[in-house]
């Protein structure tokens, strides 16, 4: 008699189990393949996009070949490390702030318990304000924030060291230590300041505030309002308080409402009772902004608009809209500006006010590049999922993109991803050049945030006038820290920070 059975048993078994290893086996590979060591310099991430420009000796590449510069490795070619890269430390400061940043229950401005993180006690933080051309010195503290901290400055375009990105420009700040910024506010606008260390709970927690860089004496308006936007679980809130926020405003007087939104999603704003100016966009004058009526504003996530009303000669209120039936209303005797409901039209940037000089060539440029998102089942850190791709990739494997100071940059930004993404250049400002293939007549169109809703492209270009290593993300601060994040690295500067290790950097 023949047993086949254990035989038989054994073969099934090895067939199952090649069968198992043959449907497991990638998988396994694939989910140990995605976890992401415990401490990785940004300049080892992914693949070298040079955007058809010349290879030059960046720091990408000394390193990869020297493996061992992440530690600020000066080798010969190695170039400059970030920490290098810094405002004038010989001259005074002209506006000094300290901040001291806690963890701990509070009250907003609108008298609602808030258990979050403070900047000397509030959320938002102070105000800074500065006049163009001064140098801004914050000495931030951390006091009892968890996990480190930073302050990234949100549109302005500071020396890369000052940038605040944890594990990029500089390492988390730990409780009992502190950091010190300097940067020249060299363009007037509005910007705002964040964390940059677990920006997704930071920020939302309320680690930020706004920054006003004023054109100088004499320049400015009569009435002159901040309007930060931020929503405190849940609750959407100007300035900390809750339904409409009276600001002073004479019969016809100007006025301008810097109207900044820390939120993820794109904002409407609208203005009932007087025609309305978009006067400047994160942080750049408008060229010709000619008076709106009948139509709503889109305010990216992360971005300013600044709003100019006139206000009506017989001292009738104006109310702008942010988000909601809520918002500024600005007025004198009084401010009950009945709210009106959204215009169905929005105000299209790429065709508002007048064109002028771009200062620059977009033309030739030196490297294009693509920031095309999609989105596809995978595992990202070993936890499987549908995420977030750069040009088919996943994070970290995402293009870094080289360039060299001086080059003229063209990117071109596609959203194939099905949801909206406000994205967000450090450091340099770019100008919108088309949408969707039609090209801009407006004014040109500066932008530091834009929103790409989902099946959108737009062509930007901007000078790499500002080295060092920056990042190029999703301002969704959640899509950020699920990896829609690339860097833009200038040739010859090098980072010794490293996301994770000792400092515990983890900048989305
Ligand atoms: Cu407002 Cu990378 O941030
Ligand atoms: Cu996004």
């Amino acid at each position: 008699m023949v047993r086949l059975s254990p035989g038989g048993g054994r073969v099934r078994r090895i067939v199952a189990g090649v069968a198992t290893v043959a449907v497991l086996g990638p998988l396994v590979w694939l989910w140990q393949d995605s976890l992401l060591p415990e401490a990785y310099s940004v300049m080892d991430m992914g693949y070298a996009d040079h955007g058809g420009g010349p290879h030059g000796s960046s720091g990408h590449e000394t390193h990869a070949a020297g493996g061992a510069s992440a530690h600020g490795g000066h080798g010969p070619g190695a170039g400059r490390d970030v920490t290098q890269l810094i405002a004038d430390a010989g001259r005074p400061a002209d506006v000094s702030v300290t901040m001291v940043a806690r963890k701990q229950p509070f009250r907003l401005p609108s008298g609602r318990a808030f258990d979050g993180f403070t900047l000397n006690g509030q959320s938002p933080g102070p105000v800074i304000k500065a006049a163009k051309g001064q140098l801004v010195q914050v000495r931030l503290i951390n006091e009892s924030v968890p996990g480190g901290i930073t302050l990234h400055w949100h549109g302005v375009d500071v020396p890369n060291a000052e940038d605040g990105v944890a594990g990029v420009t500089q390492d988390a700040v730990g409780i009992g230590k502190e950091f010190t910024y300097r940067f020249v506010a060299a363009r007037a606008g509005t910007f705002w300041y964040h964390s940059h260390q677990m920006s997704h709970e930071q920020v939302r927690g309320g680690l930020l505030g706004a920054l006003v860089v004023e054109p100088g004496p004499g320049k400015g308006e009569v009435t002159d309002a901040v309007a930060l936007v931020h929503l405190y679980n849940g609750v959407r809130t100007v300035n900390g308080l809750e339904g409409d926020v009276h600001v002073e405003a004479e019969p016809g007087a100007r006025a301008r409402v810097r109207v900044v939104n820390t939120e993820y999603g794109v904002m409407p704003a609208w203005v009932a009772g007087a025609p309305y100016r978009l006067v400047a966009v994160d942080g750049t004058e408008v060229n010709g902004p000619a008076p709106v009526t009948g139509k709503a504003l889109g305010v990216a996530a992360g971005g300013r608009a600044d709003i100019e009303v006139t206000m009506p000669a017989n001292g009738s209120p104006v109310r702008i809209h942010l988000g909601g039936p809520t918002g500024v209303v600005l007025g004198s005797a009084s401010y009950d500006a009945a709210p009106v409901p959204r215009p169905a039209a929005t105000l299209d940037l790429l065709t508002y006010g007048t064109p002028a000089r771009l200062g620059f060539d977009p033309g030739r440029p030196d490297r294009r590049f693509e920031y095309d998102m999609g989105r596809r089942p995978a595992f990202l850190d070993g936890v499987p999922g549908l995420w977030w791709t750069i040009n088919g990739h996943l994070y970290p494997d995402v293009p870094m993109f080289h360039v060299a100071e001086g080059d003229v940059v063209r990117m071109r930004i596609a959203n194939n991803s099905g949801e909206p993404h406000p994205m967000h250049l450090h450091g340099h400002h770019a100008v919108v050049l088309s949408r969707d293939g039609v090209p801009a007549t407006g004014s040109p169109w500066w932008v530091d945030s834009l929103e790409v809703a989902a099946g959108e492209s737009y062509e930007i270009a901007f000078v790499a006038d500002n080295p060092g290593v920056w990042m190029d993300h999703c301002h969704n601060l959640p899509h950020a820290s699920q990896g829609l994040v690339t860097h833009l690295m200038y040739e010859g500067v090098t980072t010794r920070f490293t996301v994770g290790g000792s400092a515990d950097n983890e900048p989305e």
